[in-house]
């Protein structure tokens, strides 16, 4: 089937056009990231009219850069949640409205589900396999049988990886979005000069909490601040991300162990992050592990990954009619 996609659960309004669930024509992601960097964090009012400007624009982009009309669409797939309310009523709105004007079925999408399939744009990975979704509002870990068919193994109990990594760059002064920032800064830094906790590391759950560590972290800035010292706060950058990394890698790998799987995905936007690539590229090659970890810009949010599931429903004539409501809170 041909897809069109839409995606606003959170601060980025994006569409795709899809083909089969696996190829993509087109795929538009318009940030809000400007828009909320004053205000240090997405303003979920802000974010809900910025979508409601831009989604027109990020449609026709999507359809005119892969060289279809609208009348060539044969359903349509959106994000109905978890997110923000009101950002995800307006991709809602948006695609009902185009499913009823063109008699076109369409599906409501799980976001994560949707992070977790975007590896299968890229290349293919036989089920089962264990996957980490680590964004800003998630850090879970699922079991994969199929489209459709989730286990969840663990998840945080506090702060999303994202969210702790945000909340760090915030409190050493850094510029929102946090994570990118650190990743940058951590770069030239000693990931060993201090030694911040690893929580849950060595508890046999796969579940993570970040909260402690951003407390740490605080407490450490407070006694010791940076003061200008640009080494230092590379290393406190490094040694932040080397904690937060160790416990994701090690979380991840130790559940795919555990159930005997030979497959891990690391999908969402802290899948970006450049100590987490490499770290999980390390230990899974040391264990036998095939590793598939999407490109840059399929981690972070984006519509074409809502493709993979809204094919394998549509396909199936699994659909949600025009009563599709957005869900802000919908666990997978
Ligand atoms: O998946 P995503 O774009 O949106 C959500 O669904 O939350 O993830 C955004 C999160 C933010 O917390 C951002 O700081 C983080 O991903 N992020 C990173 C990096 N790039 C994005 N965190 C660490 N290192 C990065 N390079
Ligand atoms: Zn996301």
């Amino acid at each position: 089937m041909l897809l069109l996609t839409i995606e606003s659960s959170c601060d980025e309004t994006a569409a795709a056009v899809v083909r089969d669930g696996r190829k993509v024509l087109s795929s538009i992601v318009a940030s809000q990231v400007k828009d909320h960097a004053v205000y240090g964090g997405v303003v979920p009012e802000i974010a809900s009219r910025k979508h409601l400007e831009t989604i027109p624009v990020v449609i026709d982009e999507a359809l005119h850069t892969a060289s279809v009309s609208l009348e060539n669409i044969e359903g349509i797939a959106v994000t109905r949640g978890p997110g923000l309310a009101g950002a995800l009523l307006v991709g809602v709105a948006v695609a009902k409205a185009i499913a009823f004007a063109r008699r076109l079925p369409i599906v409501g999408v799980n976001h994560i589900e949707g992070h977790i399939a975007a590896i299968l744009l890229e290349r293919e990975v036989a089920f089962p396999y264990v996957a980490l979704a680590v964004s800003g509002g998630h850090t879970h870990l699922y079991r994969v049988d199929g489209i459709g068919r989730y286990t969840i193994l663990g998840q945080t109990r506090d702060d999303a990886a994202g969210e702790a990594f945000d909340k760090v760059a915030k409190l050493l002064g850094l510029p929102y979005p946090g994570g990118v920032e650190i990743d940058r800064l951590a770069a030239g830094g000693d990931p060993r000069r201090i030694s911040f906790p690893r929580p849950l590391l060595h508890d046999g759950s796969f579940n993570f909490s970040f909260s402690g560590l951003k407390t740490a972290v605080l407490n450490h800035v407070r006694k010791n601040p940076p003061q200008g010292d640009e080494q230092y706060l590379r290393d406190l950058c490094a040694s932040f991300q080397a904690a937060a990394c160790d416990v994701l890698v090690a979380k991840t790998l130790l559940a795919a162990e555990t159930e005997g799987i030979g497959r891990v995905v690391v999908a969402g936007g802290v899948a970006c992050n450049s100590s987490l690539r490499a770290e999980m590229a390390r230990e899974a090659a040391a264990r036998g592990i095939d590793l598939a970890i999407p490109s840059p810009s399929l981690c972070g949010d984006n519509a074409a990954m809502l493709a993979v599931p809204g094919d394998f429903y549509l396909s199936r004539g699994i659909t949600d009619g025009l009563s599709l409501d957005a869900t802000a809170v919908w666990p997978l």
